[in-house]
């Protein structure tokens, strides 16, 4: 079987950005994966220009984010080939008209199940894309002195859940696990104790990973772009684990992700290790911490978050 390299290398390849439903839109098949919210996928950076026979992109609903991803997509796509945008209407769906024929393309817009569906042949000349690639890349946020990117979560500013758990969080010890770790602020806090002798960085966004890599070079860190839930990431006998929970998957609000993330921790840890966790006051996090670790503790709560350090 081709490997999708080798079908990219072989100009056949169709492209698929995201996971659009498939009541929504048909998918192609055999399509290599480029979203970097898919671990394993390919780097929508990396196939040369015009190499794909196709895109079928659920565009990402951040404006930056998303003109970034379809500079890219465009520019992999042949003159000629197909070239289709998705999204729902308030997540960056009624816009997608107006930036496709920024980039010069002549478009066909549909709607279906409230959201909108771009379609056009890839131009042989494109306008504007390395302003949009420009806004889009990686690179250094000022305020942060860190390496980020538009669409990573809280991308130019400390989330405050993050912030509050630094602030009580202790000094750490042993060998831990970030789960979500973003672009590595909560990381660095963590590493700030020299007792932590091995720290495992986790996140699906690739994107994240990329940028955690660049901001933290530590020989105790290892950094991993994979889905926390993948019980065939290997993740046994940690002293602590640290995180600021998502709630969201795919654009929606899912109330079971951190609750998957907490049960994940549980299995990580050995019996008395320590988990530390800031959490959205309105979500249930409680009751699954209680029923999976000996002692359960409210640190502080304030301004929508809470703090929790539980005991396995
Ligand atoms: C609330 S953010 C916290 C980021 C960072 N730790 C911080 O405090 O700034 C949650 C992170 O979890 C990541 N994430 C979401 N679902 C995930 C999953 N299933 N597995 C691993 N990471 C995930 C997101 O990409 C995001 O970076």
């Amino acid at each position: 079987m081709a490997s999708d390299g080798d079908k990219i290398q072989n100009m056949g390849a169709a492209g698929l950005y995201g996971m659009p439903a498939a009541k929504v839109i048909d998918l192609p098949a055999d399509a290599v994966q480029f979203s970097p919210l898919i671990p394993g996928a390919s780097a929508l950076e990396s196939p040369g220009e015009a190499t794909l026979a196709s895109m079928t992109m659920l565009a990402p609903p951040g404006a930056l984010e998303r003109r970034y991803a379809m500079a890219l997509a465009l520019r992999a796509v042949k003159p000629g080939g197909a070239f289709t945008a998705l999204a729902p209407n308030d997540r960056g769906g009624t816009r997608l008209r107006k930036e496709l024929q920024a980039f010069g393309c002549t478009v066909d817009e549909t709607a279906r199940r409230h959201h909108r569906i771009v379609t056009c042949a890839r131009p042989t000349e494109l306008t504007g894309l390395d302003e949009a690639l420009a806004n889009g890349a990686q690179r250094k946020v000022k305020d942060l002195d860190l390496w980020s990117q538009a669409g990573v979560f809280s991308w130019d500013r400390i989330d405050p859940g993050t912030a509050m758990l630094i602030d009580h969080l202790p000094s750490l010890s042993g060998r831990g696990a970030d789960f979500g770790c973003g672009i590595g602020i909560l990381a660095r806090a963590v590493l700030a104790s020299a007792r932590v002798k091995q720290f495992a960085l986790i996140d699906i966004d690739q994107r994240a990973i990329q940028a955690a890599q660049r901001n933290i070079e530590d020989p105790r860190v290892r950094f991993l772009w994979a889905d926390v839930r993948d019980p065939k990431i290997e993740l046994t006998d940690l002293d602590f684990v640290v995180m600021n929970a998502p709630f969201h998957d795919g654009g929606e609000e899912d109330r079971n992700l951190p609750q998957r993330f907490v049960e994940r921790a549980a299995q990580a840890l050995h019996n008395g290790g320590v988990c530390w966790l800031t959490a959205n006051r309105h979500l249930p996090y409680e009751a699954v911490m209680k029923s999976l670790f000996k002692r359960v503790e409210l640190k502080t709560q304030a301004s929508g978050y809470k703090i929790y350090e539980a005991h396995k």
